[in-house]
């Protein structure tokens, strides 16, 4: 879809749909206001009659409207005016973007960008527009024999600005979303995979083929790179599958090669049977969301180099199946990381942190700024926060911050958890200086804990995202999340970059 911003009044817009927005209970916004007068009142009338009462979602198409040069005039209900938060404008620029697509209408001119948010300004407002613009109308159907095209797709939505001073803002954050929908789309897409074409050797295809059309590098580890580097930890989950591991190096460079990157570290299980640690068969096919993390990397790293970052970004993606075999780990099983520290893998299915420490070690020779990593790891994680917040672990307070402040403005968020070192002993091993498991309490905690252990010698954050990386059930697929949350907290160190260099 193509996004333009422009300013003017909603009578005025010549296009093939006009959208404004009615509060609960019948109560026209002001640019529906603005129509309503040189219409005599007909946006009015039609609203007594009781045809739109303004509830949150709701759509009403109308034709013919009196002295106004588009063709029609979509309204949308936003809910009770006083409850118009961010949940709500999201929801009512979905609501209007499904109705979009399925009108003849292939275009349109969205005023719902001129409503008052509360704590939010223009930038937020139009990069969400443009988020769940362009993310509503997503479907994973390249696998079906049948394609459901839409028959009249909308092409191009145009957002509207109050002021013409404020155009040029919102044609830079417009520009910006495009980029982080197109890192969501392609995270989504990896996501949605299935694991017979999604593994690990896929991802390295994929990360080589991003990384040439976006001028970036790109390195692969294989197997026996790992073994002669002595990642032991991220080779014992390997064992028990067919499918080669990879270790992905995928290189962004927009700062001056003195920078320090930024480093995202994403876990790519392609799928988590568990391994000898077999897990239950129910739902398991949903472990093919064991790669999000890396499909959040990716997509991070095109969004970044897509946007011209000012910034140093390196993704790391340790990939591999986690498979039962005759080779496989078994539960017992002593091995050695690849930083020297020994490991007894108790529980073969506790796999997300054997090949996300290896790959920890591995950063320290990348001099990183800060290393975030993103891992569907625990799901105790998802019974800590469910499907709204993703799970945030740091051991630096600033960057904790950082990351929360940029989940908040991203409407992607995560919730700050205790990593405090009364957590660690739950991982005692009386046959190696750890085990990969402290069961069942605090299951998150104990895992970031884990990992913790390989990040010693950097600034570092975890992102958990068991619950927030794909939707089961009816809407079953991939998110994109937290794609939203680390290309804002690239923009707003890239911001701060260019501010302390005096740019
Ligand atoms: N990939 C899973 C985590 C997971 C499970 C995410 C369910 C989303 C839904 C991870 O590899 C795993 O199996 N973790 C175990 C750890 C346990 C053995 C300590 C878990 O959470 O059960
Ligand atoms: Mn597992
Ligand atoms: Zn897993």
């Amino acid at each position: 879809m193509e996004f333009s911003i422009k300013s003017g009044a909603p009578e005025k817009q010549r296009s093939a749909c006009v959208v404004v927005g009615v509060f609960e209970s019948r109560k026209l916004s002001a640019a529906a206001e603005s129509i309503d007068r040189v219409a005599n009142g007909y946006l009015a009338e039609v609203v007594r009659r009781g045809d739109m009462e303004g509830k949150l979602g709701a759509t009403l198409l109308l034709h013919n409207v009196p002295n106004v040069l588009g063709d029609r005039i979509l309204l949308v209900g936003l809910g009770r005016e006083r409850e118009f938060r961010d949940k709500e404008y999201r929801d009512a620029c979905k609501a209007a973007v499904r109705t979009l697509n399925e009108t003849g209408a292939m275009e349109a001119v969205l005023f719902l960008t001129e409503l008052p948010v509360r704590r939010r300004g223009l930038a937020w407002k139009i990069a969400q527009a443009v988020l769940v613009a362009a993310e509503t109308p997503y479907q994973f159907n390249r696998l079906k024999s049948k394609q459901e095209e839409v028959r009249r797709p909308l092409r191009r939505l145009t957002l509207t600005v109050t002021r013409r001073s404020e155009l040029a803002e919102a044609e830079t954050t417009a520009h910006q979303a495009q980029a982080v929908a197109e890192g969501v789309r392609v995270a989504k897409d990896l996501g949605n995979l299935p694991p017979n074409i999604c593994t690990p050797a896929y991802l390295a295809e994929q990360a080589r083929s991003i990384a040439s059309t976006h001028g970036m590098n790109c390195d692969v580890l294989e197997a026996e790179d790992m073994q002669t580097l002595g990642m032991g930890a991220l080779l014992a989950v390997a064992r028990g599958s067919a499918e080669p591991p990879k270790l992905i190096v995928l290189t962004y460079r927009g700062a001056d090669a003195a920078a320090q990157p930024v480093v995202l570290v994403g876990k790519g299980i392609t799928f988590d049977t568990g391994g000898i640690s077999l897990k239950p068969a129910t739902e398991m096919d949903e472990m093919k969301f064991d790669m999000c993390g890396a499909a959040s990397v990716l997509g991070t790293l095109l969004a970044a180099a897509q946007m011209k970052l000012p910034l140093n970004v390196v993704g790391i993606i340790p990939s591999t199946e986690n498979m039962p075999g005759g080779r496989a780990t078994k539960p017992g099983d002593v091995v050695t990381t690849l930083s020297g520290q020994s490991v007894e893998i108790l529980n073969t299915d506790a796999e997300g942190r054997l090949v996300l420490c290896d790959a920890l070690t591995y950063c320290e020779r990348l001099k990183p700024a800060v290393v975030i990593d993103i891992a569907t790891l625990t799901g105790a994680c998802v019974v800590a926060l469910g499907h709204v917040a993703a799970g945030l672990f740091a051991n630096d307070d600033t960057l904790a911050r950082e990351v929360l402040a940029a989940g908040d403005a991203a409407y992607d968020r995560a919730w700050h958890m205790p990593l405090w070192d009364d957590y660690q002993e739950q991982l005692r091993s009386n046959f190696a200086d750890m085990a990969n498991v402290g069961g069942r309490p605090a299951g998150s905690i104990t895992a970031a804990c884990f990992l913790s252990r390989f990040a010693k010698n950097f600034r570092w954050a975890h992102l958990d995202i068991a619950g927030v990386a794909w939707k089961s059930g009816r809407e079953k697929g991939a998110t994109g999340r937290p794609v939203p949350l680390l290309a804002q907290f690239l923009l707003e160190r890239a911001g701060a970059a260019s501010r302390s260099s005096g740019a």
